[in-house]
């Protein structure tokens, strides 16, 4: 049989900030966690009692709640959109693989960023997702890349991919998502992002083209649209080579 108690540490575990128990996902935390435990149990033959199923039903509605606020967003008023942009955990993985594959309107990118998780260039903390009322409508991904010369070998970041999905577009949601995301790998010692992108929405945030530092891409790109952006000021001055991004990327 398993306590509340044991219920309680499960949340603890899965879901480390307290306030995230009351609002969250805390009941989908506790379902798959106990699912996963009564599933490994022979003796109670993979059967989920009832309070579990109680917690399903409540995630359920969430899940019903969240298309409805989707629809209410979709016809009206952005406005009263509450935004927490905040750090990816593993519950909210599905959910990113969704919103890319539809914000690109193809599976690559979420599998893209599947991959990239697995990778040494991924950065703990530079995985974000915007959240509407508890749902999840947009992603940003930063991850490790070298920039290499003859005769050095730099590290910078790479920001890709970025997805909203394409009914919260045009609402600030991917500003917000760059804004905080260069905010935080700035905390993180980084000096510099490499994005490869619209060069009318990138500018906004200070991307320059990398041509100005002969920073080039490995593949064929036009000018205007490999750029970068020091997160200190003159942290370039003495770099130029190409950007070699993680394995995934070549896969796309
Ligand atoms: C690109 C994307 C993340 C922007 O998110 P968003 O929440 O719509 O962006 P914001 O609301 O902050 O900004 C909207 C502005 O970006 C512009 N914009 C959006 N997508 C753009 C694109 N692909 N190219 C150029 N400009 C674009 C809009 O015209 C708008 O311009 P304005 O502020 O001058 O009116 C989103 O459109 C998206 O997911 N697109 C599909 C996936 C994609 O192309 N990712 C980027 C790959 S580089």
């Amino acid at each position: 049989m398993i306590y509340r108690e044991d219920a309680f540490s499960l949340i603890q575990k899965y879901v480390p900030d307290e306030n995230r128990i009351k609002h969250s996902k805390a009941s989908e935390v506790v379902l798959c966690a106990l699912a996963q435990r009564w599933g490994e149990d022979e003796e109670r033959g993979g059967k989920m009692p009832g309070f579990c199923m109680i917690l399903a039903l409540n995630w359920t509605c969430k899940s019903f709640i969240c298309n409805r606020i989707f629809n209410t967003y979709k016809s009206s008023n952005h406005k009263k959109m509450n935004l927490i942009i905040r750090e990816e955990t593993r519950f909210d993985w599905p959910q990113i693989t969704k919103i890319n594959n539809l914000a690109f309107g193809h599976k690559d990118e979420g599998k893209l960023v599947e991959k990239l998780r697995t990778t040494d260039a991924f950065v703990e903390g530079l995985s974000l997702v915007a959240e509407v009322d508890d749902c999840i409508v947009g992603h940003i991904l930063f991850t490790k890349i070298k920039i290499v010369n003859d005769e050095k070998k730099h590290e910078s970041l790479a920001l890709a991919p970025i997805a909203v999905l394409p009914d919260f577009q045009n609402q600030g949601i991917g500003s917000s998502l760059v804004r905080e995301g260069l905010k935080k790998a700035k905390e993180k010692g980084f000096k510099s992002v490499v994005v490869v992108g619209h060069e009318k929405y990138y500018p906004r945030f200070g991307f320059k083209p990398a041509s100005s530092w002969n920073i080039r891409p490995p593949f064929q790109v036009p000018d205007n649209e490999f750029m970068v952006l020091e997160l200190e000021p003159g942290s370039l001055e003495n770099v130029s080579g190409v950007v070699h991004f993680s394995t995934p990327f070549n896969d796309l």
